[in-house]
């Protein structure tokens, strides 16, 4: 076995939904500015529930979608940037909610590159043979991290979670991976520490003097420019990467679908390698950008629309905090 088979999928999507306009009834902004510089009309928002109950959700249709017992899953693999908790991991809460009572439990954290790190990860441990089924999912909150006062970033994101169930294959898979730690200012959201230590210098904001260079705020901060111009380069390189890997051309891909930061930069990058609109699925105008959740609801949405047909070349790429970058290659 060298490669994957995706057997079942799900996700969840929460019913609130916030369109262009209700956020112009709060701050400066409009559906003419937002839509035609993000593609974005509305997003979704859990107002009510923890991040995990999400991931539960998509998990469990999952499995019946592949037709899979819990207690037959191995390693329950969550990405997630948006915990509820800094522990225990979020797949151990969605282990237990689901009943996967045989499974092994971690999280990655690649922000939004974290639903093809963890496919990466399945990979590597079903060809060795030491899993034989795995469950990822991607959940995220991410309306629990923005300023809504910062009308160019909180008017971007949405919340939802995406899973899949995972086994080996005789199919080919291509992947790649890759970091630029040294842009990582581009975008990142602090850790709300609070701490009674009598220890430290400065407690109440111990952390902000450590770290004095960066906001002082505990929301996403993002240089949208600075991203805009890493996300093209990064995508367009991580395509072309696998698609050598595997030995075709860009114009052998069949599907490809992206991480949904921004409309633009998946028109500019995919026009950088000359491909045509119709084979990249975007939901980017109902969803908004939900972090390592956007490649796996987008694959729920086709596999239930039936758009998935059995060796079509699909490519997954998507880019993030970081900054991480990744992509895989391979036939449903
Ligand atoms: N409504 C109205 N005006 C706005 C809004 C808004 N929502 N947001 C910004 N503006 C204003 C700015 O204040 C600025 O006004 P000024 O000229 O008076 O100062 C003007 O619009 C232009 O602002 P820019 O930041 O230059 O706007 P730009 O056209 O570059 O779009 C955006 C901003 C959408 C964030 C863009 O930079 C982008 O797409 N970046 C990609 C990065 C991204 O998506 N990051 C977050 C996700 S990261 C990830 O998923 C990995």
């Amino acid at each position: 076995m060298t490669g994957i088979e995706i057997i079942g999928t799900g996700s969840c999507v929460p019913e609130f939904v916030a369109d262009n306009n209700k956020f112009s009834e709060f701050l400066d902004t409009s559906d003419e500015w937002i839509t035609p510089r993000t593609g974005i009309k509305q997003r979704h928002i859990l107002t009510d529930k923890p991040n995990y109950s999400m991931g539960v959700e998509a998990a469990k249709r999952a499995l019946e979608d592949a037709g899979t017992a819990p207690e037959d899953i191995d390693l329950v693999l969550v990405s997630t940037c948006t915990p509820d908790f800094f522990y225990p991991a979020m797949s151990c809460l969605i282990q237990k909610k689901i009943g996967a009572v045989n499974a092994a439990a971690f999280d990655v954290n690649s922000a939004c590159t974290g639903f093809i790190t963890a496919i990466d990860i399945a990979h590597k441990y079903l060809i060795s043979g030491h899993y034989k089924t795995i469950l990822i999912v991607a959940t995220e909150r991410l309306s629990g991290q923005l300023d809504y006062t910062d009308r160019s970033m909180c008017i971007l994101f949405g919340d939802a979670a995406g899973a899949a169930v995972v086994r080996a294959s005789d199919k080919p898979f291509y992947s790649m991976l890759g970091a630029q730690g040294d842009e990582f200012e581009a975008l990142y959201c602090k850790i709300n520490y609070q701490s009674n230590c009598p220890f430290y210098e400065d407690q109440s904001a111990y952390y902000n003097n450590l770290f004095d260079t960066f906001s002082k705020q505990n929301y996403l901060q993002s240089d949208g420019h600075a991203v805009y111009k890493f996300a093209v380069n990064a995508m367009a390189k991580a395509v072309r990467n696998v698609a050598e890997q595997a030995g075709c051309g860009i114009e052998d891909i069949d599907l490809v679908i992206p991480h949904q930061a921004n409309l633009r930069i998946i028109k500019k990058a995919t026009e950088m390698l000359s491909i045509p609109s119709e084979k990249v699925y975007t939901n980017i105008e109902r969803m908004g950008n939900v972090s390592s959740a956007c490649i796996p609801v987008c694959l729920d949405e086709l596999r239930s629309a039936g758009r998935l047909k059995s060796g079509m070349r699909l490519c997954f790429v998507g880019f993030g905090a970081g900054l991480t970058y990744g992509a895989c290659l391979f036939d449903a």
